[in-house]
C-alpha cells in the first residue's frame, strides 16, 4: 500500500538512499533535513519526482505533517561531525526523538529510530547482542551521541509502553558506500580519499583493532524491512556485517583495489575508540529473515568508484574535525 513516509535525515548518506529507494516504490515521500552534513546533491535527482518533497528543517524544532511512517535518521553520525557540536548533537537525539514521537502518537504513524551500535560503547561482550546493555563512558567525548542515542531508545520504548505508539529500533553497525560524505573522517572515506590521492593512510593505533563495514544497499533493506515487519516485535535490533576486519587489512584492501601507492603511517588511537565491534544478527535474521548479501570487497569497489565519479571540490567539509 502507498504510503506518507517522513525521513528526517533524508539528504544524508543513508537517508537519501532511503528516500530514492521509498520513491522508487511509488510511497509519498518527504525528505526533512538540516542540511548540517549532507548536501541538496544527494537528492537532486528525486526532485523531479511528484512522489517526492524536501524540507529544510531542523528536528530539534516542532513540525506539524500528516504521514503514516516516519524513519528517524536525521543526527550527525561522524565522531568529527557530532564532536562539532555536542550539545546540538544531544538535543539532536533527545528533542528530534520528543517532536517526532509526539507526531507519530498525532497521526497514528509508525516510527523507526536509527539508532547505532554505539549505545554498547566499548563492549565486553563479543558479538554484540542486543540484551547486552553496553559499557558508554557518560562523560567522554563520545557520550554526546551515543548517550543521545541511548536516551532516544529509552523515549521510544517509553512512548510505546505509555502511549501505544508504533515503534521500531534499529542498532546500525558500521555502514559505508556511495554518497558518503567524503570529509566525514569515517575511517572508509579516510582511507579512500587518501589512497586516490596516493597520500599516506592514517591508521590510529596499531590497525589490529577490527570492525564490521556493512554495505549501504543491506541496510536500507533491513530498515525497510523492519519498518514493514507487522506483529509486537518492535527491537531494538542489530543491523550490519558481522564479518570482522582489522583496520589494516581494511586499508591494505583500499590500496589494492584503487591501485594506490599510498604506504601506511600510524598514530595514536583517540580517547574512548572501541577496540572491538561486531553484531550478532541471529535476531535479524530469524525476525526478519535479513542478512547482509554485499561482501566487502564488492562494496568497496562501489565505494571507490563513486569518490572517483565525484568531483571532491564540491563537497565541503562541514566541521574542521577531519582527516
Ligand atoms: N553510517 C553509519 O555507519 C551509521 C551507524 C550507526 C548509526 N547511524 C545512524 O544513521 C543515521 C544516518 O547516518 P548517516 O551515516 O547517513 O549520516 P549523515 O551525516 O550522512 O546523515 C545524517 C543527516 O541528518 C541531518 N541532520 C543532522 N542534524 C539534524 C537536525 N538537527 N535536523 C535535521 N537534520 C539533521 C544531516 O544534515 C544529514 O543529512 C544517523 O542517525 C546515524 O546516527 C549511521
Amino acid at each position: 500500500m502507498i504510503q506518507r513516509i517522513l525521513v528526517t535525515g533524508g539528504a544524508g548518506f543513508l537517508g537519501s538512499h532511503l528516500c530514492e529507494r521509498l520513491v522508487n516504490a511509488g510511497h509519498d515521500v518527504i525528505c526533512l533535513d538540516n542540511f548540517f552534513t549532507s548536501q541538496k546533491t544527494n537528492v537532486a535527482h528525486l526532485l523531479g519526482s511528484s512522489n517526492f518533497e524536501l524540507l529544510r528543517h531542523d528536528v530539534t524544532l516542532p513540525i506539524f505533517l500528516e504521514v503514516d511512517q516516519i524513519y528517524n535518521l536525521a543526527c550527525p553520525a561522524a565522531p568529527g561531525h557530532y564532536q562539532y557540536n555536542p550539545i546540538k548533537t544531544i538535543k539532536t537525539s533527545v528533542m528530534g526523538s520528543i517532536n517526532l514521537l509526539g507526531m507519530a502518537k498525532r497521526c497514528g504513524a509508525r516510527i523507526l529510530q536509527a539508532s547505532t551500535s554505539e549505545v554498547y560503547g566499548d563492549p565486553e561482550v563479543h558479538p554484540q547482542v542486543e540484551s547486552y546493555r553496553g559499557s558508554v563512558n557518560p562523560i567522554g567525548i563520545r557520550a554526546c551521541y551515543d548517550e543521545g542515542k541511548r536516551v532516544a531508545e529509552t523515549l521510544f520504548m517509553d512512548y510505546h509502553r505509555s502511549n501505544g505508539v508504533d515503534i521500531r529500533i534499529v542498532r546500525i553497525f558500521n555502514t559505508y558506500g556511495p554518497r558518503m560524505h567524503p570529509f566525514d573522517g569515517r575511517v572508509v572515506s579516510n582511507f579512500i580519499r587518501q589512497a586516490l590521492s596516493d597520500e599516506q593512510i592514517t591508521i590510529y593505533g596499531d590497525g589490529s583493532q577490527t570492525r564490521s563495514f556493512c554495505f549501504r544497499d543491506d541496510l536500507v533493506d533491513a530498515m525497510i524491512a523492519m519498518m514493514g515487519c507487522e506483529g509486537d516485535f518492535v527491537g531494538p535490533v542489530n543491523i550490519g556485517n558481522p564479518v570482522e576486519f582489522t583496520i589494516r587489512e581494511l586499508a591494505e584492501t583500499v590500496i589494492e583495489l584503487s591501485g594506490s601507492k599510498s604506504d601506511l603511517v600510524y598514530q595514536p588511537l583517540p580517547s574512548d575508540d572501541p577496540t572491538r565491534r561486531r553484531p550478532d544478527i541471529s535476531l535479524a535474521k530469524s525476525k526478519l529473515g535479513w542478512e547482509p548479501k554485499v561482501m566487502l570487497r564488492d562494496g568497496l569497489q562501489r565505494t571507490i568508484d563513486w569518490f572517483q565519479s565525484i568531483e571532491m571540490a564540491d563537497y565541503r567539509p562541514p566541521t574542521p574535525n577531519y582527516g
